[in-house]
């Protein structure tokens, strides 16, 4: 049932494109107006919350992470994210209008459910973004929203991930919808780019050769370190954990603004640096993270730089540059990603290691 493939995983990073756009299926009318049918909140209960906090465990977390910028940018509501077993063993402020997020690829991570259960018994509404169709965290949730990925098989999340980033998206744009707080084409343009994400992120892996032969080149790495801003950070988080996972290499993710206090010791002649560049836009944050490349380099890093194919500023800063088809910085996350994800696939098969069944890893983690 690998379809040819040799891993589940490989498969699955391969039918990103088709899982986004099921995700996407029937969110959206021919009339503009997104439409999320399965949430079973009402739009008087959507209008109360007046915070948001995100709970999730490993990638899932991540995906949480990119969720808050495009939240509070697109909502005005003030978003947390917490990690599952952080939140659920301290003393959160929750409340009624509180709408707790949880995000769960199997619906049965234990460290997840426990957090759903101690927001509940606060009072708070708890909405859940899922993959798996009755699974216990959408059951004792208020609302869900299923993400149809179809089964990950994989123990590493891949389709789980860009799906629950779509996921988030979605609620974002939906609760702006109902709050007022875009306007009506604002909502319509961004839609719009999402429905053209599943072709966009078909290029991206047309185009993946590069990064293939690059595991090659890297296999005999003992660090890697990987860098974002903005969204781009937690991407950088997720790479780091994928390589970790499935090529037992020591990789780490760091924002790219924290370099400077501290992190930038390690860099060191050949160390490989994985860097996230954000499209050029309005913002400073570009121009911050070419900056920050300059300093890695200067310092002999080998830079692998994902990047908007027709940057002009990358070239002469890129050992290698993987070339980003263009989206909105907060969509750029669904299409960063995934080159990552080919990369850690790819070291640890030329590795040797069972990339579907990394070691002491389980698929869904049911204790905690
Ligand atoms: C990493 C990975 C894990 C899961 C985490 C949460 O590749 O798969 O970090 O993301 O255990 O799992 P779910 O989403 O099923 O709650």
């Amino acid at each position: 049932e690998k379809d040819g493939f040799d891993w589940f995983m490989r498969k699955e990073i391969y039918e990103q494109p088709k899982a986004i756009g099921d995700t996407l299926l029937g969110r959206y009318d021919t009339d503009g107006a997104l439409r999320l049918d399965e949430l079973r909140m009402s739009e008087a209960e959507l209008r109360r919350i007046d915070k948001i906090i995100i709970v999730a465990c490993g990638t899932a977390f991540y995906a949480g992470l990119v969720a808050k910028y495009a939240i509070e940018h697109w909502t005005r509501i003030a978003c947390e994210v917490e990690l599952a077993h952080e939140f659920r063993y301290r003393d959160p402020i929750v409340n009624p209008n509180t709408l707790v997020v949880c995000i769960s690829q199997s619906g049965e991570t234990a460290d997840s459910l426990m957090a759903v259960r101690h927001a509940a018994e606060q009072g708070a509404k708890v909405l859940a973004i899922c993959n798996t169709n009755g699974s216990t965290i959408p059951r004792e949730s208020d609302a869900v929203i299923y993400t149809h990925a179809g089964p990950e098989i994989g123990v590493a999340s891949t389709k789980g991930f860009t799906t629950q980033l779509v996921a988030c998206y979605l609620l974002g744009l939906y609760l702006a919808q109902v709050r007022g707080t875009l306007f009506g084409d604002e909502i319509a343009r961004l839609m719009a780019e999402l429905e053209e994400m599943p072709a966009t992120l078909q290029r991206v892996l047309d185009e993946s050769e590069p990064v293939l032969k690059l595991a090659g080149d890297f296999a005999e790495q003992p660090s890697v370190l990987f860098l974002g801003r903005h969204v781009g950070y937690p991407v950088a988080l997720e790479g780091a954990l994928k390589l970790k996972e499935l090529a037992y290499i020591h990789a780490e993710g760091f924002a790219a603004g924290e370099l400077k206090h501290g992190p930038i010791a390690l860099v060191d002649d050949g160390l490989p640096v994985f860097v996230v560049v954000p499209p050029k836009g309005r913002d400073m944050l570009h121009d911050k993270v070419v900056s920050n490349i300059a300093e890695i380099r200067a310092r002999g890093a080998l830079t692998v730089v994902l990047a908007e194919e027709d940057d002009p500023e990358i070239e002469p800063l890129a050992d290698v540059w993987i070339r980003l088809p263009k989206v909105s910085t907060l969509l750029q996350p669904v299409l960063a990603t995934v080159p990552l994800q080919l990369f850690a696939c790819e070291l640890a098969t030329r590795k040797g290691h069972d990339v579907d069944q990394p070691r002491n890893l389980a698929k869904s983690v049911t204790v905690e």
